[in-house]
């Protein structure tokens, strides 16, 4: 087997397919206050508000196809032992083939009860008045994880960065922990660490490697490097 990969993508992998990324000129940051839609407290204030938000970016991430970047991390789970570490709800990863997706901020695709925790599909559009399909309770929402809450997966995480041999971070602006505190986690571990972006993140100089561009070219030109390596 190849090498041992962690690859955290974020919002602007999935930029090319028409999803908004956060903290770009004109981003889903500068159209909603994040403590109005992201937060517990938000949810507690206006649910309304909230489920509106995510029913929005439901539909868009439903009617949003997968571009060269997400098809070519699909291609090295063939060669390579790859997890991929998203910060994105889409399930843009899942749409290319890709196995090993971990949502350490939640899913789109997931509803969940803010009373007894039960996870389940989310419909398409969600309702205040909607029911826990287990507890009855009217306190639906989306599995998403908001500013404030743990993110999923840390521990399997961390696992898969002790036994990594190589670390790339794709399309994250490097601004939210603990994600954007991975690279630093890998250079501790001494893994070679590869950034692709559209400019330098928050946290370019950790990265031995960064290359600049559309993730629709950065991506694949990555990928074909490393088959080429592991071929000669
Ligand atoms: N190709 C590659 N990178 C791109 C592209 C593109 N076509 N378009 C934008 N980018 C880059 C931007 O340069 C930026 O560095 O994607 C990054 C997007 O940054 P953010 O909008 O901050 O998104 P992200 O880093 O995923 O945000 C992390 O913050 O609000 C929370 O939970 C939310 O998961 C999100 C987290």
């Amino acid at each position: 087997m190849g090498e041992q990969i962690v690859i955290l993508t974020g919002a602007g992998i999935s930029a090319e397919s028409g999803l908004g990324t956060f903290r770009d000129e004109g981003g889903l940051w500068a159209q909603h206050r994040i403590e109005d839609v992201a937060t517990p407290e938000g949810f507690e204030r206006n649910p309304e508000l909230v489920l509106g938000f995510y029913n929005q970016r439901r539909a868009e991430a439903a009617a949003a196809t997968p571009n060269a970047a997400h098809v070519a991390l699909t291609a090295l789970e063939a060669k390579h032992e790859v997890l991929i570490v998203t910060q994105n709800v889409d399930g843009l990863h899942e749409a290319a083939g890709a196995q090993n997706v971990l949502h350490m901020h939640g899913s789109l695709a997931q509803a969940m009860c803010a009373a007894c925790a039960a996870r389940w599909e989310a419909p398409m559009v969600m309702q205040v008045s909607d029911p826990c399909p287990h507890c009855g309770a009217q306190a639906t929402r989306p599995d998403i994880v908001w500013f404030g809450e743990i993110p999923y997966g840390m521990e399997k995480i961390d696992a898969a960065l002790s036994k990594a041999t190589l670390f790339a971070a794709i399309g994250t602006s490097g601004n939210v922990y603990p994600a954007a505190g991975f690279v630093a986690e890998a250079r501790r571990l001494g893994l070679p660490t590869v950034e692709m972006n559209l400019e330098p993140s928050a946290g370019h100089s950790l990265f031995d490697d960064l290359r600049l561009g559309p993730a629709s070219e950065t991506v694949p030109a990555w990928v074909n490097e490393l088959a080429a390596k592991s071929t000669s």
